[in-house]
């Protein structure tokens, strides 16, 4: 069952008096629920405006978007901001953590966004954190803590309200190669644990061997589109000869590493 379905979308940059550019063109994409989509393409290929587009950070020029047989794309400002808040999480390249606040208190935002109980917080708390491995440090600041604690901080953060959907763009951007690993295990097994929706835009081909199918996008549109078989080092070689097809991307081919 579809539980996010996008249909001709598109995203045009620019105002309709200067040149035009259409980073999307008439894209249409269907998820199913409790799916692990990755989305991967050449940088400019308009991964991050299709992501913004689907989790409803930014409007279509054209096109429809329902998530959970709503239709986002004709809510008001207002209830959108409900639905976003109750019905989604999301993943940054630069984690997008407050540093005023402890890493528990940004990880339990979204539960005091929704008004929640300081209990159910609490608890709420330490079972994620528990289920990341971050535990330990949740009194911690944002700055006396490593990247990949962040992101792991940021991901508990995005699970925490137990959304419909996770949106992460680059959620490894920023990380080495352990850090990496540590946090698409993590990934990986809460997706195993709640089932939740998870779509995540990635450069790099051993993070999205994590997902269960790839879409690949050029110049706004879809270009191919892979699905994982039961060998996770099997799929990594098909993303890079994919990759290799879609050319213009060697600076993003990785040295193997398993
Ligand atoms: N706010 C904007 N105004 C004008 N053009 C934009 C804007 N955002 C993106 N673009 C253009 O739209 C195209 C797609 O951009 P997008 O950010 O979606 O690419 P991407 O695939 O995420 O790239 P990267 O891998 O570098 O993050 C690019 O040509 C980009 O320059
Ligand atoms: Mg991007």
């Amino acid at each position: 069952m579809a539980i996010l379905v996008a249909e001709n979308l598109s995203k045009k940059y620019g105002s309709k008096r200067s040149i035009q550019y259409e980073a999307l063109n008439r894209f249409n994409l269907a998820i199913n629920k409790s799916e692990f989509v990755g989305i991967m393409g050449p940088s400019g290929s308009g991964k991050t405006t299709l992501l913004n587009l689907l989790s409803t950070i930014d409007t279509p020029t054209a096109g429809k978007i329902s998530i959970n047989n709503e239709k986002v794309t004709s809510m008001s400002n207002n209830k959108l901001a409900k639905f976003r808040r109750k019905e989604m999480g999301f993943v940054f390249q630069d984690y997008n953590l407050l540093d005023t606040l402890t890493i528990g208190e940004n990880i339990v935002l979204p539960l005091t966004l929704l008004g929640k109980k300081v209990t159910v917080m609490e608890k709420q708390l330490v079972t994620v954190a528990k289920q990341l491995g971050i535990d330990a440090i949740i009194h911690k600041r944002t700055y006396e803590v490593s990247g990949g604690q962040l992101q792991r901080a940021a991901i508990a953060r995005a699970i925490i309200h137990n959304p419909t959907v996770i949106f992460a763009d680059e959620p490894t951007g920023n990380l080495d190669s352990k850090a990496s690993l540590q946090v698409m295990e993590s990934l990986r097994d809460l997706h195993e644990l709640h089932q939740t929706t998870t779509v995540m835009v990635t450069h790099d081909p051993f993070a999205a061997s994590f997902c269960e199918r790839i879409i690949f996008i050029k110049d706004g549109k879809l270009f191919n589109e892979i699905h994982r078989g039961e060998n996770r080092q099997a799929f990594f070689q098909d993303i890079l000869n994919v990759q290799s097809l879609l050319g213009g991307n060697t600076d993003d081919l990785q040295t193997v590493r398993f």
